[in-house]
């Protein structure tokens, strides 16, 4: 199956990607899509998915990551600069922990991955993060900061926020507490509008990913007005004091070791920026929605969650260890809601499945392909039930279940996302009498499958849900 499918590709990746399934016999084996005159081969059995995780050695992100700096603003030229191996004193300046001898021979792309893990895997500067992360998502859920957003009615104080879109609070939420936990509260300073350039950069992104040179849309814009606020991070704005998370410091201190220019390290602050907020609000969005249109699940969710309050705060570990039901929906939100096509670049030719992948073509995985299997979820596997992750709890550890990625470039943030949504749910839905508006005549949001996506998918343009919160007894 080899003819041009760029304009299938786009208008709808998922359903050009299910008639290829069909095309070769619904056979699972991999199969050849021709993109803008490049070879994707499109991976939808979990085996194949795993083989593919475990192949560094054939596969390659790095090859990938070129022509996306380069849309991330990074100028051509300095490109190679990014990938010399750095002075050893540099590398261990931002590893204390690491003995002399253990001192790996990082480039500046390689130090800044290994430097996520170092700030977002279990241990004491993981900790940090997200008790500063959880402190702002507190500070955005209090109710005199959610007035401040609304500024119909400043100045009086209401008991009733009413007919609030939910797109709106959980991206303003979410975001600004992602942003202020890497870059100090003084980003909103600089740039007031952040969370929605960030929104509308995320929205058309794929087309960096997917190098679509499309019509004009706001991620230009926006990316520019994102840049700008990084640039005015990177020159010292907020001064010594500036709160910045240590990941972006320790990013900042190598940058300039390696003589990059202030324009050049806010395009690639910027990767860290999308890659922590790209999925999480949501993430957020749809768990919520999911919940108010259940109202059996809204109470048992309510007080499985109260059991978690101790001297009128939450307890975060009981929280994430003792709420089951909590868990569960957030596991049947990522399977569902997950729409991301993860690209690798295939550096030496590779057989999966008695098939040989040849180099330079591009492999895709496609998340929604795994985790709408009917043979590892049941009949039902496109629909949400509550209860699955319950019911069966070998779910969470099946291969075709994999909403975090895999192998070398395994989410390294997919423990912040847990205590993240989990404590932004909870809050949300313990904290308030929260409801639909309109007495509940609202149609369930649809998610859009249709753009090609890198995570969670958002819902079709225009769709939302309204919600009326006022503060619980
Ligand atoms: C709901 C939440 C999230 C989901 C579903 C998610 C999903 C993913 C997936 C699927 C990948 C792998 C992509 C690929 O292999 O092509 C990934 C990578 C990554 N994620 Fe997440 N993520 C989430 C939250 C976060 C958060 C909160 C952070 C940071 C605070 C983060 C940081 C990263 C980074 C840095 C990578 C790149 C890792 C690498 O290439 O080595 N993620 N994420």
């Amino acid at each position: 199956m080899r003819y041009c499918h760029a304009k299938a590709f786009i208008w709808n990746s998922q359903a050009l990607i299910e008639y290829g399934k069909i095309y070769v016999g619904n056979t699972g084996e991999p199969f050849a899509l021709t993109v803008g005159g490049k070879t994707l081969y499109i991976l939808t059995t979990p085996e194949h998915v795993a083989k593919l995780y475990k192949s560094n050695e054939d596969t390659s992100w790095d090859a990938m990551l070129n022509e996306l700096l380069v849309g991330f603003g990074v100028k051509s030229s300095v490109i190679h600069k990014l990938w010399e191996p750095m002075p050893g004193e540099t590398i261990r300046k931002g590893r204390p922990e690491l003995p002399a001898s253990k001192i790996p021979n990082y480039s500046l792309i390689h130090s800044t991955l290994d430097l996520y893990k170092r700030q977002l895997l279990p241990g004491p500067r993981f900790e940090k993060f997200c008790g500063t992360l959880l402190g702002h998502i507190d500070d955005h859920l209090k109710w005199s900061t959610l007035i401040g957003i609304d500024t119909t009615q400043s100045g009086r104080p209401q008991k009733v926020f009413s007919h609030r879109s939910l797109r709106d609070l959980c991206s303003t939420v979410l975001i600004g507490a992602i942003s202020k936990t890497l870059f100090g509260d003084q980003i909103y300073e600089i740039e007031p509008y952040l969370s929605t350039y960030l929104a509308d950069f995320n929205q058309d992104a794929w087309m960096l990913v997917f190098q679509y040179p499309g019509p004009k849309t706001k991620l230009g814009a926006a990316r520019t007005k994102i840049l700008s606020a990084l640039e005015n991070i990177i020159r010292g704005a907020g001064g010594p004091e500036a709160n910045h998370a240590w990941i972006v410091r320790t990013v900042m201190e190598e940058q300039d070791a390696a003589g990059i220019s202030e324009e050049d390290a806010a395009a690639l602050l910027l990767m860290i920026y999308w890659a922590a907020n790209l999925n999480p609000y949501r993430l957020g969005f749809w768990m919520l929605s999911y919940i108010l249109f259940d109202k059996e699940l809204h109470t048992a969710l309510k007080t499985e969650i109260g059991r978690a309050y101790r001297d009128r705060k939450l307890d975060v570990a009981f929280l994430l260890t003792d709420c089951p039901k909590l868990d569960a929906v957030y596991q049947e939100t990522l399977r569902l809601t997950s729409g991301a096509l993860s690209a690798r670049k295939i550096i030496r030719p590779l057989d999966i499945g008695g098939k040989l992948l040849e180099p330079p073509s591009t492999i895709l995985i496609s998340f929604a392909q795994l985790q709408q299997s009917k043979s590892a979820f049941g009949v039902d596997a496109s629909t949400f039930d509550s209860r699955r992750f319950l019911k069966d709890k070998n779910l969470k550890n099946s291969l075709s279940f994999k909403p975090f990625g895999g192998g070398a470039n395994y989410c390294p943030g997919r423990f912040v996302a847990k205590q993240e949504m989990f404590f932004f749910v909870a809050t949300i839905i313990t904290k308030f009498d929260i409801s639909l508006s309109d007495g509940g005549q609202q149609n369930f949001p649809i998610l859009d499958s249709i753009t090609p996506s890198l995570g969670i998918n958002g819902p079709q343009a225009g769709m939302d849900i309204f919600v009326d919160l006022k503060l619980a007894n």
